[in-house]
């Protein structure tokens, strides 16, 4: 009997990285994990994928250790105490090269669409730096870069519902007719897996089949979710001001002032034809009630201890 071939998805109990593992698992591979979690027994990939501890070190190497694949989903969305972007850059420049030394055959990496060397954004000007260190590297490769990922663990989406579905009033920072191209999860697990199996080197852009104006796009949400809020137009600088008074109430940041100008700038969508077929408006008729009902904090989540 032969042995399935390994892979390494990080993430796996997260978002992004919970998708391309199970799409690797359907293909009968079997998959590692590097996180910083420890699996929730009940979680569906607990006792389905190895887990390794997350840590940017010589400890690496093992965990990468026969793997054929590596798919990085690591970032962060944005900076907190310690956590900064140059830190995620260095921490990923760290993974590739322990995937390098561990004799990894191929990495597919999790950029964004529109990433930029010369971006004002430090989250896109880090993901650049990223993509750059993997082209440097001389591994196989492929950069995928999603627009704006919607599923079913997203916190963007959701947030969005949440607000509509609680507060009177909903504020669209300026003219609201910037646009999004929303991606689903699933379309962009399946691009990331068959970008693995590529020998090719390529960058991708990984976004969905529609495009709203911003405006558009929360009015869709607020339909499907029946919110009855009172929905305006204000300037950014308001907009950000009530985003950072939610944030106090809620303990959370709730939108950081780069990502809405990153938003107005026009960066959540792609140039490319789109790879992904899963409509946004079908994917928002099918979630059940759910989508929301309650608050995901992105500090909860992700900046804890
Ligand atoms: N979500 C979107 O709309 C979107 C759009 C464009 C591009 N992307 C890119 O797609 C990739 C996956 O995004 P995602 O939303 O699915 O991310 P995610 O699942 O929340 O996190 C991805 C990975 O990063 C780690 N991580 C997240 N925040 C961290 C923090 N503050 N400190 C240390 N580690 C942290 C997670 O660790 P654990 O495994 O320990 O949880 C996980 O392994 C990212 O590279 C992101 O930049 C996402």
């Amino acid at each position: 009997m032969t042995v399935a071939e390994l892979d390494v998805v990080t993430g796996a109990f997260s978002y992004t990285g919970r998708h391309i593992a199970e799409a690797l698992l359907e293909q009968g591979r079997r998959v590692r994990t590097l996180t910083r979690q420890s699996p929730d027994p009940a979680h569906p990939l607990a006792d389905r994928v190895q887990v390794s501890p997350f840590a940017f070190d010589r400890s690496l190497d093992e965990s990468l250790r026969g793997a054929d694949t590596l798919y990085n989903t690591f970032w962060v969305r944005f900076e907190r105490g310690s956590t900064t972007f140059g830190r995620a850059v260095e921490n990923t420049r760290a993974l590739f090269d322990a995937a390098k030394r561990a004799g990894v055959r191929r990495v597919v990496h999790v950029s964004v669409a529109n990433s930029d060397a010369a971006s004002p954004f430090p989250y896109f000007r880090g993901k650049a730096q990223t993509e750059e260190a993997l082209r440097a590297s001389g591994m196989s490769h492929a950069i995928v870069r999603p627009t704006l990922v919607f599923g079913s663990e997203d916190i963007l989406v959701n947030n969005i519902a949440w607000g509509l579905r609680h507060v009177p009033v909903f504020l669209i920072a300026g003219d609201g007719r910037y646009e999004v191209q929303p991606v689903s999860v699933r379309d962009t697990a399946r691009i990331c897996v068959e970008a693995g199996v590529r020998a090719d080197d390529v960058t991708l852009d990984a976004a969905g089949p529609e495009r709203w104006s911003y405006e558009d796009f929360v009015r869709l949400i607020a339909r499907a979710v029946r919110a009855r809020t009172w929905i305006v137009r204000s300037p950014t600088s308001v907009a950000l001001s009530a985003a950072r008074v939610a944030g106090m109430l809620l303990r959370d940041v709730v939108v950081t002032r780069d990502e809405l100008l990153a938003l107005e700038a026009g960066l959540l969508v792609s140039h490319e034809p789109p790879l992904g077929t899963e409509r946004f408006e079908t994917w928002l008729a099918n979630t059940p009630g759910t989508l929301g009902r309650r608050y995901t904090s992105e500090l909860a989540r992700n900046f804890q201890g």
